[in-house]
């Protein structure tokens, strides 16, 4: 059976998007990098791999619906089913959503509800608690909101910075992340009958 064609979408470094095509047991066949960073370094990652990228620049265009529009195109041109956001620092327009309802899963660094948005490890450190975590979550409208799938703790040590606190909870990102795409597209293949 033919693997389940999906589109990672990162805005930077894309450490976590290297983990998932690193992934030998991925279930899903990453055929699209969507980032809307030009001078972002997981575009290199995506060149050095032979994955399609769709790269725009936000700033280009009069509205977010201008933008989407022209990226759901190029999704729906590479047949892609679900989507999974790996560092992709924009909240999706109500368009992108509704199309991909329930086949939309994002990462992010912090145990949510709690540090929702940017710089999640940054607020976790602020704030003073001695745990924070990442979250899988389905992606609504809202931000950092959807459902939630899995969750890891991850501890704050005394001497952390915010460096140190990124290098861990990212070990447990990268580990996550494929283990949790894996189990939420083997369930979903269960019922997927097509049309
Ligand atoms: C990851 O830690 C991810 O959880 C976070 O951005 C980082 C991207 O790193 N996402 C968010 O904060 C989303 N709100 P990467 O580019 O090395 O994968």
């Amino acid at each position: 059976m033919s693997k389940i064609r999906v589109a990672v979408f990162a805005s930077g470094d894309g450490s976590n998007f290297q983990a998932l095509l690193d992934n030998e047991d991925l279930v899903c066949e990453i055929v699209l990098l969507v980032c809307d960073n030009p001078g972002a370094k997981v575009i290199e990652r995506a060149e050095n791999a032979g994955i399609p990228t769709y790269v725009f620049d936000p700033n280009e265009y009069k509205s977010k619906l201008e933008y989407e529009l022209h990226l759901l195109k190029a999704l729906v041109n590479a047949e892609v089913r679900w989507m999974f956001l790996a560092g992709y620092m924009r909240i999706l327009s109500p368009l992108l959503v509704e199309v991909g309802e329930d086949r939309i899963l994002n990462i992010h660094p912090s145990l949510l509800p709690a540090f929702p948005g940017k710089d999640a490890i940054k607020q976790a450190l602020e704030a003073g608690v001695e745990k924070t975590g990442v979250t899988v979550h389905y992606v609504d409208e809202g931000i950092d909101t959807g459902r939630i799938v899995a969750q890891e703790e991850v501890e704050i040590l005394p001497n952390d910075t915010e460096k140190t606190l990124k290098e861990r909870i990212q070990r447990v990102e990268h580990r996550l992340y494929p283990q949790v795409i894996n189990d939420v597209l083997i369930e979903f293949s269960k019922y997927d009958k097509g049309i």
